[in-house]
């Protein structure tokens, strides 16, 4: 384990299970369909890749990297988009795939700016769910851990960009980052 990790919250094989089964019910509800399946940068990425290869039905892959700075207390209201996507999603089946919901604020404004932009349906996957932190109305389609309000780490997830490339989800040391 990281010398900074407090504990070990989900393994690799927990999580290596858990998304297989997760991914077998979405390649289930899209039997017949071809989604476009949008990462949103960075955080999904290894949930991401692990994800597609458990689906077998064809797919096409997008990325979004959007900033959460108004997300929380002082919400501006507004999604900052930092890279857009290359396709057009007007028509498309969409399934949204991302690390973690805490306010909610970054997968409630995606959701409609992709139904706004014509999407035929727009589904959401999450690896990680803190209900207890939500603000906004957003629930996932599928996800596959619901998680107390602890500072997690690892498998795609940071703290000041570092730890993203950790094989599991670790709980941050309170002394890392002073809280
Ligand atoms: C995280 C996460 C979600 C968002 C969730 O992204 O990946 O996009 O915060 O928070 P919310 O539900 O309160 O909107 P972050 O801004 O940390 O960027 P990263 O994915 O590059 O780490």
């Amino acid at each position: 384990m990281h010398p900074d990790c407090e504990k070990i919250m989900l393994t690799e094989e927990e999580i290596r299970s858990r998304v297989k089964a997760v991914a077998l019910e979405v390649d289930r509800a899209y039997q017949g369909k071809c989604p476009l399946v949008v990462g949103i940068l960075k955080g999904s990425i290894i949930f991401y890749s692990d994800f597609i290869r458990d689906l077998s039905i064809p797919v096409e892959l997008d990325f979004m990297a959007v900033s959460s700075y108004g997300s929380g207390a002082v919400s501006s209201g507004k999604l900052r988009i930092k890279k857009d996507l290359d396709k057009d999603v007007s028509g498309r089946d969409v399934i949204i795939v991302e690390d973690i919901i805490d306010s909610g604020f970054t997968l409630a404004n995606l959701k409609a700016l992709l139904h706004e932009r014509g999407a035929s349906s727009v589904c959401i996957v999450t690896l990680l769910n803190k209900v207890e932190r939500r603000e906004y109305d957003i629930v996932p389609d599928y996800n596959c851990f619901e998680i107390a309000n602890e500072f997690v780490i690892g498998y795609g997830l940071d703290y000041n960009e570092q730890y993203r490339n950790l094989p599991y989800i670790g709980i941050l040391k309170r002394e890392v980052y002073g809280g």
